[in-house]
């Protein structure tokens, strides 16, 4: 495999409110990256499409999602901030893989079940290709690192599998077009750190999501500190004190979810978490968590209600971010024409 210029691309469905997992699986590491990588991040509209959105609330949400990405801390002139149907060669990628991916890749694809539930016949044909759009979004740039969370492991074990099956069927074209070995990379997934999957407050077998139907089970980006303090002290423990060691965590789902935010939050592993807290009554952590989240989530969500306050600003940001994504995405797309063997207006 040749060396690929290192590049790291993310995205957010602009869909119902963000919430502590989304900060922590994703947005807070995407703003770490900035210091060491060249970073593109999206706002991944089209796929909010494939399940029915509001036209009106759609507009807003995908300037929220804007505003949560610079009010957590994302610098929109170091990085690249765009939402993805301004920057058309996303679906044209799309198009070209859904020719090279396989019906059995995407059967096996448990978040297109969860989705579509048991009415499936009546899921949109959208829904069911997701995935490769997702493939689309990160390869129209070859990035070489993606940092999600976990449930987007599946999806991205796609994506390499894309990129390899295209290198192949077209390796003869991709050599005597210059590009050696292989177009595409294989994108290594950056999935990681204590909450690489946070889970439901009221449920630490399930994940935090922003389809549950209790708003107790999250923690959204926007809640105030009254909402953030009920929701931390309703969110369900077992009856034992915090144990001294990260083992001790094995079996108690809700403990470890609430070391495991917590950690994140402070920028602590679990274990750096218990040392201080081993032995407490989750009454006291819990205070101190709360505290924490007050501290750290407080300035980010009245930072993003002024700026959804101000969308003319957004949508520039947006724009700006779409007219140089697209400069590193069009020459891409116009390579893989050529490769396919396509006849290209010149
Ligand atoms: P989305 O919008 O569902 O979630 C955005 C990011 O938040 C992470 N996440 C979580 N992390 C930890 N714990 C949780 N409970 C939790 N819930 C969500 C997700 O893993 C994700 O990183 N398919 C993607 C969007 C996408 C994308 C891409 C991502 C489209 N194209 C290309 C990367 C690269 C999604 O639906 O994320």
């Amino acid at each position: 495999m040749p060396a690929f210029k290192e590049l790291v691309f993310s995205g957010v469905q602009p869909t119902g409110n963000l919430h502590l997992g989304n900060y922590l699986g994703a947005i807070k590491r995407f703003v770490a990256m900035q210091a060491r990588s060249e970073c593109i991040y999206c706002v991944v509209d089209l796929h909010a499409i494939t399940l029915w959105q509001e036209p009106a609330e759609l507009t807003s949400q995908i300037r929220e999602v804007t505003a949560a990405f610079l009010a957590a801390g994302i610098d929109p002139a170091r990085s690249i901030v765009f939402n993805q149907s301004q920057v058309p060669q996303h679906a044209e990628l799309a198009w070209i893989f859904n020719c090279v991916a396989r019906l059995g890749w995407l059967n096996r694809m448990t978040q297109f079940k969860e989705k579509a539930g048991k009415d499936r016949e009546n899921a949109s044909v959208g829904l069911y290709d997701y995935p490769v759009l997702m493939a689309a979004d990160i390869l129209a740039y070859r990035a070489t690192h993606v940092p999600v969370g976990e449930d987007q492991k599946q999806h991205l074990e796609l994506t390499r599998d894309i990129a390899q099956k295209f290198n192949n069927d077209f390796a003869g074209a991709i050599a005597e077009q210059g590009h050696g070995e292989a177009f595409f990379p294989l994108t290594e997934p950056l999935i990681g750190g204590p909450a690489a999957r946070v889970m439901s407050l009221r449920d630490g077998t399930r994940k935090m999501s922003k389809s549950d139907p209790s708003d107790y089970s999250r923690i959204n980006l926007t809640d105030d500190a009254d909402a953030i303090a009920q929701k931390v002290r309703k969110a369900k423990t077992d009856a034992e004190p915090l144990p001294a060691e990260a083992a001790g965590l094995d079996r108690r789902p809700e403990a470890d979810n609430l070391v495991g935010i917590f950690a994140a939050l402070n920028d602590a592993t679990r274990e750096e978490v218990l040392r201080d807290y081993g032995g407490a009554q989750f009454s006291a952590f819990k205070g101190a968590l709360v505290d924490l989240a007050v501290a750290k989530l407080g300035p980010i969500g009245a930072e993003m209600k002024r700026l959804v306050g101000d969308p003319g600003h957004i949508d520039r940001v947006l724009a700006d971010g779409a007219a140089r994504a697209e400069a590193i995405a069009a020459p891409n797309l116009a390579a893989v024409k050529d490769i396919v063997g396509f006849v290209r207006r010149r």
